[in-house]
């Protein structure tokens, strides 16, 4: 079965189950601030998962494009990859646990559909803990449609999960069995998932029993249902949600690595062209490499497509990680310079037909793609030799200092993450804090000296502090009408007015200044409470509020303020990271205004604002 009829059969399968089929959403996160990327079907859908109604009803379903950044370092080995597409289903307050679990299992068992036979199929429930009772209702309803396919399925010991004990239904705690959006706050609950026995030996290095999220590799996670029952407070409690959602991802990677018996996802038709290409053209052979290529190809392809540019901040720095990562993978095999811009027609030849963006944008892509490489291949072999003499010489310690991290992304363009990469290859580590501490001391500096950047608050009076909140409402406000693109370049506040100097290419039209004016007003009228919380780093990067270069933040330690205009229930407005003060409400403005917009650099323009 290929990949396209999987799409096809699923989103039929649910079109026959009432559901309306709703389009992929962009990669770059429109619903949910909470995420750099789209990394669930469910991101689109979070106000609606809070209550909103959605246009298409109560009862969804999508292939919806994902990027998932954190199992980069595993990409490579069967299964994982950054990029995937997510089969989805989700009932807005509609039906609950029983027709989940019931067609989760008819669409992958019925012979109609994917045809997996049931004996192959385990599954894991949540085993409960302080938060929320163990979920013995899904384990009913598993053992009843289990029973139905002649199975007798048993409960394993949650202490000691044992594939030998012949049980079918595994107990694990909230961090197997428990899914959430990636804030703090927000709805969430058990979930259960389910895994296909690819009947591979057991690896004992991964423990001595083998058991459905025992990490070897026998088992693969297919599908996830989540019952979205409870909502987390600020004060880490759990409440019982009035509307009890279903949030469902099925991925389509593994699915069809299964039903066409691959060993891997990569020899699926999903990947398999782009694979081909690479070993016709590489020069050595390398599998991991090989797959690293591919699948960060292949995820460069539809950021760029999704208007993501390679840059130093957020998801632009994301994607110049995983470009640059495919260009040094790529000489490892033997790739000429600008050679991998030949795997993007391929890309889009497999892709094209589902996601058309491709298509269109297939000239802005190629240009892109060369062009960040042309910038890295300009110091890519300076900076390895530079790298290789830092590591071999005798002087130096068992870390890279975080100077010399600093000196090889400044000098030599190098990613954080790719000279620790090449450093733990060697057995080394390198000092991060170091390296962050040392990136903010310089951008202090270049900003100083480019005289875009003088920064701070005059002094904390009332009119300063007003300014002040609408300097964020209006940051949020560039960001929602502009795009994500735009980030804060320094800001300067008197008594009298504001200055806000952000990038973006284009001198703003008129109408747009008027939709940030209006965007900036409504929020005021609205009087929304205005608050901080107190966050550690990752926290605060979990929550993805605007800041000065999160990731430094994530490095630094201590507590961190941010910001919080609006409220949990209606999402919040805008989040930032900032030392205050800030008005309580946004009524407190007043009306705001936009007096001027102009160019202060390449890129970066200026807006100077009053309230009154
Ligand atoms: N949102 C759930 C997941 O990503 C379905 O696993």
């Amino acid at each position: 079965m290929t990949g396209s009829e999987i799409r096809k059969k699923f989103l039929q399968f649910f079109k026959e189950r009432g559901h309306a089929i709703i389009p992929s959403a962009s990669l770059v996160p429109e619903n949910d601030p909470t995420v750099l990327f789209t990394t669930a079907g469910m991101h689109p859908l979070v106000p609606y998962l809070l209550g909103e109604p959605h246009p298409g009803g109560k009862r969804l379903a999508s292939v919806q494009k994902c990027v998932r950044m954190q199992d980069i370092d595993e990409v490579g080995d069967n299964r994982h990859d950054t990029f995937f597409e997510m089969l989805g289903n989700w009932s807005l307050g509609d039906y609950f646990k029983k027709e989940t679990i019931e067609w989760s299992f008819e669409f992958l068992t019925g012979k109609k559909w994917l045809g997996i036979p049931a004996e192959k199929i385990y599954v894991s429930v949540f085993a409960g803990d302080d938060d929320a009772p163990k979920d013995e209702e899904s384990i009913r309803i598993w053992q009843e449609l289990y029973g139905r396919a002649g199975i007798k399925a048993t409960v394993a010991d949650a202490k000691k999960p044992d594939i030998g004990s012949g049980a079918r239904i595994y107990p694990y705690g909230k961090e197997k069995n428990w899914w959430g959006p990636a804030g703090e706050t927000g709805p969430c609950g058990p979930d259960t998932e389910m895994f296909v026995d690819t009947g591979q030996r057991h690896d004992p290095s991964f423990g001595a029993a083998c058991h459905p999220a025992c990490d070897c590799g026998r088992f693969i996670e297919i599908w996830n249902d989540v019952f979205m029952e409870y909502r987390k407070t600020a004060q880490g409690k759990f409440e019982p949600l009035p509307q009890k959602n279903v949030d469902t991802g099925l991925g389509l990677e593994r699915a069809a690595m299964i039903l066409q018996k691959k060993e891997d996802i990569f020899s699926t038709d999903l990947f398999a062209p782009i694979l081909d290409w690479i070993k016709k053209a590489a020069k050595n052979s390398d599998a991991r490499a090989e797959r690293i290529v591919a699948d960060h190809v292949r995820t460069a392809v539809f950021m760029l497509a999704d208007g993501v540019v390679p840059t130093n901040l957020d998801r632009g720095y994301i994607l110049r990680r995983i470009i640059r990562r495919a260009v040094r993978y790529g000489r490892n095999l033997g790739f000429k310079s600008l050679e991998l811009a030949g795997l993007v027609p391929v890309v889009i030849e497999l892709y094209g037909d589902v996601y058309p963006e491709l298509a269109s944008q297939r000239e802005k892509i190629l240009n892109e793609l060369k062009k960040e490489e042309k910038k890295f291949e300009q110091t890519l072999s300076r900076g390895l030799r530079e790298f290789e003499r830092l590591a071999e010489s005798s002087s130096a310690t068992e870390i890279i200092s975080g100077k010399d991290a600093f000196n090889l992304f400044q000098s030599y363009g190098f990613p954080l993450e790719m000279t620790a990469e090449l450093s733990r290859e060697r057995g080394r580590g390198v000092d991060e804090k170091e390296f962050w501490k040392n990136f903010e001391e310089h951008q202090g500096k270049s900003r100083a000296a480019a005289g875009v950047f003088k920064g701070g608050l005059a002094d904390h009076t009332a009119e300063v502090t007003r300014l002040h909140t609408a300097t964020h409402l209006l940051h949020r406000a560039l960001k929602n009408i502009l795009g994500e693109h735009v980030t804060q370049k320094g800001s300067n506040i008197t008594a009298d007015r504001l200055r806000f100097d952000f990038s973006h290419p284009q001198k703003m039209t008129p109408d747009q200044i008027a939709e940030v004016e209006a965007m900036v007003n409504r929020v005021i009228q609205e009087d929304l409470p205005v608050r901080f919380e107190e966050m550690t780093p990752a926290e605060a990067k979990s929550t993805d509020a605007v800041g000065y270069f999160q990731d430094k933040y994530a490095q630094l330690g201590g507590n961190l303020k941010v910001y919080l205009v609006g409220n949990e229930q209606r999402g919040y407005f805008s989040k930032e990271i900032c030392g205050g003060p800030h008005v309580t409400h946004t009524g407190e403005l007043g009306s705001f205004k936009i007096v001027k917009e102009e160019a202060v650099a390449a890129g970066i323009r200026r807006i100077k604002a009053v309230v009154v």
